[in-house]
């Protein structure tokens, strides 16, 4: 068959960018990672992992794309806690309330809860329990991010599932609130080796998804004035109290698209909490937010150094693979001692254990 010079031009352009996108799938790669983590963690124990993960979640996006959100959400509340661990998903016990009961929780969607239950129980049926919770959490971030219009990147994996959830007051140490102005969210992240670029660039996380008024209304009543004055007034029609209990878009230009928005949000004085609002009235913070209005592609780049850099925490202690993500601590120590101390079947304990 003759190939026109218009096919060969098509075929040249294609393959340069596939070409392309292969070098910076495998840049990404050279990204020093924690220790046992591995960007081939799964090849031979699980290896369609990710493509059961992303054709779940194409599915579940064309419903209802507003899932992405409260999944990506998901993975930082796990992440910023004791390291990416799943203990978010874990329920309570008798020893106590579990982290999804403490307040920056409590708005966690249940559906992302769900969605993970449902990813697992596919991946598990595929390859056994080989893959942990907090990798599917990992993975199922990963595509929410691409699946809304965001970069795509290679994640490495390998992550144990926690026995514990953590206390409460761990839980609120370390997210957090919205009312926290830049100076204060960049101290707290520094504990977690996150610089300014990073913490700006994660901040760009709510360029999807919702927030509740009493996330915010602390800048409506009395009104913030470095708020964009049409701007509040349309989040007080939505929040006419402070204790309203509404729901609005994080980012109004394209509340569905992971894109660089939320920047152009906050030179514009339309960002909704003051951790966001404040990235670019602080001095030492505003000049990145700028170049990421400026510059989509330097948003994606820094976005994905910061989530593998530093969003990968895992514990070292002895850990699990779980065969349900929410089963709670107390129940998984018990089915532990009956592994260690050989007193039922060690066949009928359906734990892997990390020794
Ligand atoms: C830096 C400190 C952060 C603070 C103070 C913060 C705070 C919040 C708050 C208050 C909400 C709304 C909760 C509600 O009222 O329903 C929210 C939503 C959200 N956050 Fe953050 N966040 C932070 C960092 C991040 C990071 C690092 C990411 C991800 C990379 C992220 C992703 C999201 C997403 C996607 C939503 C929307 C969730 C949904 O629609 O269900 N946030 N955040």
């Amino acid at each position: 068959m003759a190939i026109t010079a218009k096919s060969f031009t098509f075929l040249l352009i294609s393959s340069l960018f596939l070409v392309s996108c292969f070098c910076a799938k495998k840049a990404q790669n050279t990204f020093p990672i924690e220790n046992g983590l591995s960007w081939t963690f799964y090849d031979y124990r699980c290896p369609k992992v990710e493509s059961i993960i992303r054709k779940q979640l194409k599915k579940v996006f064309k419903n209802d794309i507003g899932q992405a959100a409260g999944l990506l959400r998901l993975h930082f509340h796990d992440c910023f806690v004791q390291g990416c661990d799943g203990s978010v998903l874990l329920d309570g016990s008798a020893s106590g309330p579990s982290e999804q009961d403490a307040i920056p929780n409590l708005t966690l969607r249940a559906k992302a809860f769900e969605i993970i239950d449902d990813l697992r129980e596919r991946v598990h049926k595929e390859c056994g329990r080989v893959v942990s919770c907090a990798d599917i959490v990992a993975i199922a971030a990963r595509d929410s991010v691409y699946l809304s219009g965001g970069p795509e990147y290679d994640v490495p994996l390998g992550r144990r599932d926690g026995l514990n959830f953590a206390t409460q007051e761990a839980t609120l140490a370390n997210l957090p609130p919205p009312t926290d102005n830049a100076s204060a969210i960049l101290r707290a992240l520094a504990d977690k080796n996150l610089d300014a670029t990073d913490v700006v660039a994660l901040s760009g996380g709510h360029t999807i998804g919702i927030s509740h008024c009493a996330s915010f209304t602390n800048r409506l009543y009395p009104q913030d004035p470095t708020m964009e004055e049409t701007f509040a007034e349309d989040l007080k029609g939505i929040c006419p109290t402070e204790n309203s209990t509404s729901t609005t878009v994080l980012d109004i230009r394209s509340p569905n698209k992971f894109d660089n928005k939320y920047y152009v949000n906050l030179v514009k004085r339309q960002g909704l909490f003051t951790s966001d609002q404040d990235l670019y009235s602080y001095k030492k913070t505003r000049g990145i937010v700028t170049s990421f209005a400026e510059d989509e592609s330097l948003f994606f780049e820094k976005f994905v150094v910061a989530m593998i850099k530093n969003v990968t925490a895992q514990r070292t202690d002895r850990q699990q693979r779980r065969d349900s993500c929410q089963l709670f601590g107390e129940k998984f120590r018990q089915q532990l001692s009956g592994v260690r101390g050989g007193r039922g079947s060690g066949d009928k304990v359906r734990i892997e254990m990390n020794t």
